[in-house]
């Protein structure tokens, strides 16, 4: 190979050696390879020449063109490569810390209020079902023996959703989770012991009234099922929801289409202090009752086979008189003080054998 073609490949490779990133490689490459590059530049002279001149030049030159090609190729896969890992190594995420110079994220009341209510019935063993927030007016209602004209319908300040051409079914933004009550008993073959945490929404917004809020139901049906079971269960949550062994608690009589007989129930507290499970007032916290027989058929199970207790209670509602949360506004309002002050710690999940 002529001198003047060796001195271009050891100058072309030592540059490719000290080029340090892509871009000195790729002035490399150009200053090679390009339009006017000195490799370029040599193959163009080649038509200038007298013929076998050209040829044995013509052969050099190409062999020439192959290495480097070959080496420039070589080089940018290598830099490609260490820029990688230094961007990786650069952008390595401990997901398990929180985040470097910000503060710590916080549980949002009702999340952690749903976590608790979880642990609690799951310690009894309830296991969680949901269902859609557009519900038909079939689960929501109808199924729940709530007859189309019956005052229930009005008294939750339903929001309708416009009627879907060719959809023979009305829909509503569900104004309790007791139709996932139905949407169980349709799914699932009793026994049968279920929570259903969720979003309900009702045409409603002041102090204690949000449009969107949670509830969550319970559902157990078996054989031999009685109130004494439904009063069991509920005097424990709530005492270990409270944290509150003696918390006193109140069954009162009361109704609801999809039960009979219906209770309130009440927990004791003072009006005068705010104190929960102390003084002698009582508050209501949840509603509840033996599932009605007709609520039972519509879902193909035999009342004279099967019972069961249901009950509801709002979520915000318990999570507030736990925490003494005075306005529901708040839980919506994204505060960041708010949330920093009622919010809990996400790595710590509720347990019941720490206390919930
Ligand atoms: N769904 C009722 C409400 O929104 C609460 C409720 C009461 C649920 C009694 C129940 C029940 O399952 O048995 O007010």
């Amino acid at each position: 190979m002529s001198d003047d073609l060796e001195i271009l490949r050891q100058d072309v490779l030592s540059e490719l050696a000290g080029a340090a990133d892509m871009r000195a490689w790729d002035a490399v490459r150009v200053g090679t390879l390009g339009k006017s590059g000195r490799l370029t530049a040599l193959l163009k002279a080649l038509g200038k020449m007298a013929p076998d001149e050209r040829k044995a030049r013509g052969g050099a030159l190409n062999r020439l063109r192959d290495d480097l090609t070959r080496a420039i190729e070589s080089r940018g896969q290598e830099l490609e490569a260490a820029a990688l890992e230094a961007r990786l190594v650069a952008e390595r995420v401990d997901i398990s810390l929180p985040p470097p110079g910000t503060a710590q994220g916080a549980l949002h009341p009702i999340s952690r209020a749903v976590e608790e209510m979880t642990a609690i019935f799951g310690s009894m063993g309830f296991s969680v079902a949901e269902g859609p927030d557009i519900e038909t007016d079939w689960h929501n209602f109808s199924a729940l023996n709530t007859p189309d004209h019956h005052p229930a319908r009005t008294d939750h300040d339903t929001f309708y959703l416009p009627p879907v051409p060719g959809l023979d079914v009305a829909r509503v933004l569900r104004t309790q989770t007791s139709g996932v009550q139905i949407r169980t008993m349709l799914s699932q073959k009793p026994p049968i012991r279920v929570i259903c945490p969720g979003r309900t929404y009702r045409a409603d917004h002041d102090a204690t009234h949000s449009p969107m809020f949670h509830q969550c139901e319970g559902l157990v049906v078996g054989q031999g099922i009685t109130l004494g079971h439904l009063k069991g269960c509920l005097i424990e949550f709530l005492r270990v929801f409270f944290d509150k062994p003696d918390l006193p608690v109140r069954f009162r009589s009361s109704y609801f289409p999809f039960t009979e007989p219906s209770m309130e129930v009440d927990i004791g507290w003072s009006r005068r202090t705010g104190e929960i499970g102390d003084g002698e007032d009582w508050l209501e916290v949840l509603g509840s009752g033996m599932i009605h027989a007709r609520v039972l058929a519509n879902c193909g199970l035999d009342p004279r086979e099967w019972q069961g207790f249901a009950f509801g209670m709002g979520v915000e509602r318990l999570t507030m008189l736990k925490n003494g949360i005075p306005d529901l506004r708040s839980f919506y309002e994204s505060d960041i003080r708010w949330l920093r002050h009622y919010g809990s710690d996400p790595l710590a999940p509720a347990l019941l054998h720490e206390g919930v």
